[in-house]
């Protein structure tokens, strides 16, 4: 008896984003180690348990994969991208990251609508919620360099923004959990 409910495709699908977030976790594990050997001790922490959220994220898709029947396939993660070259150039990256695995998380949305696998959109409604948290953690991380100098920052702002982030959350706050009390 066949008890796969997912489809080849979306199996497929599903199995590329785990190491697409896989890759994620390498890539804040890269240059969270580029930060700590910049002195950058603050960023740096902020970067490795970002990784380690990466690393969360791929197990929701894996275990998601096995409860659903189908068949988990562990792949080589793609190599990380060349280091920062400056605190502003790291934080762009960060960006451009989020965004391309936003894009990818949306992609998986769609095929599973046209699917009409609600199971699997319902399991992807996390992800969406989630890449709107990191586009805002990313952006908020991008006003805080820009305030400070962007390029051109000071060894001061830097000072401080690393600190900063040593104990910055690890979630930013999304707009479904504000309301008028409560910015
Ligand atoms: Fe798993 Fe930063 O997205």
């Amino acid at each position: 008896m066949n008890t796969n409910r997912l489809s080849k495709t979306l199996a497929a699908a599903l199995n590329a984003q785990m190491t697409k977030e896989a890759h994620a976790s390498q890539i804040y594990l890269s240059y969270a180690a580029w930060a700590d050997k910049e002195g950058f001790g603050g960023i740096a922490n902020f970067l490795f348990r970002h990784a380690q959220e990466e690393r969360n994220h791929m197990m929701k898709l894996l275990e998601y994969i096995l409860k659903r029947g189908a068949e988990v396939k562990v792949t080589a993660i793609p190599a990380p991208p060349e280091n920062p070259v400056s605190v502003n150039n790291c934080f762009e990256k960060v960006f451009e990251h989020e965004v391309d695995n936003t894009k990818a998380v949306y992609k998986l949305v769609k095929m599973s609508l046209d699917e009409e696998d609600w199971a699997t959109w319902n399991f992807m409604q996390w992800f969406v919620k989630e890449q709107t948290e990191e586009e805002t953690l990313a952006m908020n991380l991008l006003d805080k360099i820009k305030i400070a100098g962007g390029e051109k920052v000071s060894s001061n702002s830097l000072y401080s923004l690393d600190r900063d982030l040593e104990t910055t959350p690890d979630d930013a706050k999304a707009a479904q959990d504000v309301t008028a009390d409560n910015p």
